[in-house]
This record gives C-alpha cells, structure tokens and sequence, in this order.
C-alpha cells in the first residue's frame, strides 16, 4: 500500500507538538520516519490526511491519541548491558561505597524495553555476597507506554542475550519451551527489583520521594535541543543525593551545555559531596 504524503505544513505542526510534548527535536530528514511510522495509524483510524490525524491529537476528545503518536515516533532502540563501562563503574566504584548502608536508589530515566534497568538489576545482584540485606530499589521509566509494557512483562527474543556469557544469561533468565520456545524471560528476583512508571522528562517535576544515588539517562537527550538539556540537568541534579552519579549515553556530552555537575570520566558525572 502506498505511503500518504506528508506536506511541509504538515510535517512542521508534528515537529512543534513533538517538541513541545517529549522536547524531541525531529529534523528535516526526519520526514520518511514520519510519513513510515504515522501512514498505517492514520489509515487504521480511517482518516483520510496528516493533518486530519493532527487535529485528532491535537483536539480530540480522546487524548490518548497522543500517547500513541509519541510512541509510534520515539526511538527505542536499546540492549542488555550497553555500554559496558557503566555497569563496571556501578559495580567497580558505586557498590562498594554503599555497603555498610546497604541502600541503594538508582533511577532508568529512559528505560525503553527494559534491557538497561535489568542489567542494572543484575549487577547489583551479582556485585554482592548477600543481595537478599540489600535495600534496593531500580526505577525505570520512559515516556512511552508501549515500551513500558514490554519491560514489565520481561520476555525477550533468545538473540538478545546471545552476546551476554552464558552463565549469566542462566543466572538471570529463564528459558521458554513449547509456545515461549526461542524466548527468555527475566528470572523474577531481577524484575521485582525494577518498578517501572511512565515519566515524561519534560515535566517539571518527577514522582521521587527519595534522593538518588545513580541516574541513568543514555541515549534520549541527543533527540533534546541545548536549552531542553541544560534544563533536565539541572532537574537531575535536584533528584541527586550529594556525591551520586550521572551516566549519559556515549554519543552524548555535556560538554556544550550549562550544568551543575563535575565531570568523572567520559560520559560519567557527579554532584560533589
Ligand atoms: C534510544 S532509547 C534509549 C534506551 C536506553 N536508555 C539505552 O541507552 O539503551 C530512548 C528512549 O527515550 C524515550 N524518550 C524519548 N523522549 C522522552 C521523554 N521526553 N521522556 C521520557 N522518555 C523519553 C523513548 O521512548 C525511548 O524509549
């Protein structure tokens, strides 16, 4: 079937919603993403144009449409234990600092499918000899509900795990026969660690009782613009206990921007003492 097009007007009213509503800056070569992902929602809804499905987010009685849309355009690509270099610091460094209290809050500020907040689960289980005294609590969020639903249910396609070592993977998961063959589920003791919430990071303030000692915030603020950045920064900051720590993805820097942080090691910063 045939692609609707997708005219100028059209593409810039999505760019400005979006941007207002997840502070994700589409560019121009953005369009094909657009017109790919919105065609089959839009025909499926019966409507006959972009801007009738525009007007339909924007006006509709039904505001979940919205939600929709913003999971139809955001960006989930992730995996198990990507980027290496933080789960080692989490358990090189974080760790063992916070075993005489051991407590420990670490938020997933973008968690899309789940893969990052349950490797951070597994480093924590795996970091400490007695897990089970450990008052441990992993939030993970996303802006996306679809995503959301995905990590809590923990079913993965087996290819996914395929790159972890295979002690690990039987560590944490387990393997599906009959109907579930050729997926791995979660074990339960790592998803009950994770509790998961939909947070938009463009909110004002987010629902956290108490301060963290670890953000992860990887691969979503290379869609922000500056001023989007410089402003959830200053918000993570906030959330921070003295001395915690902020991962960003490896594409990301804040080099550019203002910010209340020290730097640590490339793509590691921390809220000083
Ligand atoms: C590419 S994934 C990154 C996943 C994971 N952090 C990683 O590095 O593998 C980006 C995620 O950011 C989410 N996202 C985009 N805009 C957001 C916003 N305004 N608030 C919260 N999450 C957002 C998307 O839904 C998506 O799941």
């Amino acid at each position: 079937m045939m692609d609707m097009t997708l005219t100028t007007n059209e593409f810039q009213q999505i760019q400005s919603l979006l941007y207002q509503k997840a502070g994700i800056t589409l560019t121009e070569q953005k369009q094909t993403l657009i017109v790919s992902r919105l065609s089959k929602r839009i025909r499926h809804l019966g409507l006959p144009s972009f801007q009738a499905y525009y007007d339909l987010v924007v006006n509709g009685v039904d505001s979940g449409e919205l939600t929709q849309m913003l999971d139809l355009l955001s960006t989930n690509k992730t995996d198990f234990f990507r980027e290496p270099v933080h789960f080692e610091f989490l358990k090189a460094q974080i760790i063992p600092t916070l075993s005489p209290s051991k407590h420990i809050r670490i938020w997933s500020s973008a968690s899309s499918s789940g893969e990052e907040p349950y490797s951070i689960a597994m480093t924590l289980l795996d970091a400490v000899p007695d897990p089970s005294q450990w008052n441990c609590k992993i939030l993970a969020s996303d802006l996306s509900t679809r995503v959301l639903a995905k990590a809590a249910r923990g079913v993965y396609e087996d290819e996914r795990v395929l790159n972890l070592p295979p002690e690990m993977v039987k560590r944490h998961f387990l393997r599906g026969n009959g109907g579930q063959r050729g997926y791995v589920k979660v074990k339960p003791k790592v998803r009950q660690m994770v509790i998961y919430r939909r947070i938009n990071l463009m909110d004002e303030s987010f629902p956290i009782q108490s301060l963290l000692d670890v953000i992860f915030c990887r691969n979503v603020m290379i869609y922000f613009d500056r001023p989007t950045q410089a402003k959830l920064m200053a918000k993570f900051f906030r959330y921070l206990k003295p001395g915690g720590y902020l991962f960003i993805g490896h594409s990301e820097s804040l080099q550019w921007i203002d910010h209340p942080f020290t730097y640590v090691a490339p793509t590691i910063y921390r809220k000083s003492v």
